[in-house]
């Protein structure tokens, strides 16, 4: 049995779709290790109550050893108080034909209070990866409702579109997905987003049916993507946890300015993340932009500060 005193462990949206394979990926070890015990706090909305009373009893039949205390609540409060990670789900999927800033107006009020929660409960290292959509502008948000959290802490998920793209290479190549490294993801979880095979190891072509593929889920399964979402934010949080050696990964992270982008936007950059007791994140530097990723670079930038200004009217009402 681990020694280790159990981590408090926070996943919003707990009666959705992405949170019914998250909280079992989370609970099961594969992300901060098999010998790391927690306590899973899982938010909903009142209404959502009784379902989430459902996965909790699904959670409890599991029998997993790690897990130890399952809080279910609608209480910010109750949720917040004292986590040391804290995966944002919660918030409404894009439906067919939307983009995903068209939810900007019914979501980012929620990163508002959320980052008003994060700050007055949670603890002053905590971790945040947003995964609700317009996933960057609801980080950017929530950082800033939480002026005594670093703003490092605050990071979107863009793992999802790194993951995308490594499996898209690796079927070309007929290799294994392990063998693909340094894809990159620039910008804005949308279709705004750049993906850069110019530094991949495994293949030296481009590749950009990632833009599309969560629309492409969508209309298949009329549901916005779940199971890989949630195995995306399981990767982005364990290499930010455990670290990732010399491999890159793209995280949307707080911009400081690195390649000439905006800073304080949160913008998709291939990182390296440390690891240790400090686990922070490092944005490669030094990487040579050629004129057509500067135009798509930049492009994704305009829609962010776009984002950022709607955001924060919709906030200020
Ligand atoms: P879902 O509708 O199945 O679940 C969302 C849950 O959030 C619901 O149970 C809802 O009641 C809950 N919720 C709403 N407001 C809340 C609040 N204030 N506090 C706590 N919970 C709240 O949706 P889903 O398919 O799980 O997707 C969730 C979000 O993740 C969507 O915005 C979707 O677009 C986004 N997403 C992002 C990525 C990415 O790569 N960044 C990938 C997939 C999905
Ligand atoms: C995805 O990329 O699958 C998610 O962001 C859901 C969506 O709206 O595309």
């Amino acid at each position: 049995m681990s020694q280790k005193a159990p981590i408090r462990v926070l996943v919003t949206g707990a009666a959705g779709q992405i949170a019914y394979s998250l909280v079992n990926f989370i609970a099961k070890g594969d992300v901060f290790g098999t010998d790391q015990p927690l306590d899973l706090i899982l938010l909903d909305i009142k209404l959502m109550m009784e379902v989430l009373g459902g996965v909790v009893m699904e959670l409890k039949d599991c029998a997993l050893p790690l897990l130890r205390e399952i809080v279910a609540t609608d209480d910010y409060e109750v949720a917040f108080k004292d986590i040391d990670v804290a995966f944002l789900v919660g918030a409404m999927p894009r439906k067919q034909g939307m983009e995903r800033k068209d939810l900007l107006t019914a979501n980012v009020t929620i990163f508002k209070g959320q980052g008003q929660a994060l700050d007055k409960y949670a603890k002053k290292n905590v971790k945040v990866i947003v995964v609700g959509n317009p996933a960057n502008t609801n980080a950017l948000i929530c950082s800033k409702y939480a002026p005594s959290i670093p703003k490092e802490n605050f990071t979107a998920m863009t793992r999802l579109d790194q993951n995308r793209a490594m499996a898209q290479i690796a079927e070309r190549l007929d290799c294994n997905v392990n063998d693909v490294n340094k894809v990159i993801i620039w910008g804005n979880h949308s279709a705004t987003q750049y993906p850069d095979v110019r530094f991949a190891t495994a293949v030296k072509n481009g590749a950009t049916m990632i833009q599309k593929r969560g629309a492409a889920v969508i209309a298949a399964r009329k549901l916005s993507s779940a199971m890989s979402a949630a195995k995306a934010s399981c990767d982005h949080i364990k290499d930010w946890w455990f670290g990732t050696g010399d491999r890159w990964v793209s995280m949307a992270v707080p911009s400081d300015g690195s390649y000439g982008i905006k800073e304080g936007l949160v913008y998709s950059f291939p990182v390296i993340c440390t690891g240790g007791d400090e686990r922070k994140y490092k944005i490669v530097q030094g990487l040579k932009i050629d004129d057509f990723s500067r135009s798509k670079m930049d492009l994704s930038a305009k829609e962010l500060e776009e984002e950022r200004e709607m955001a924060l009217s919709v906030c200020k009402d």
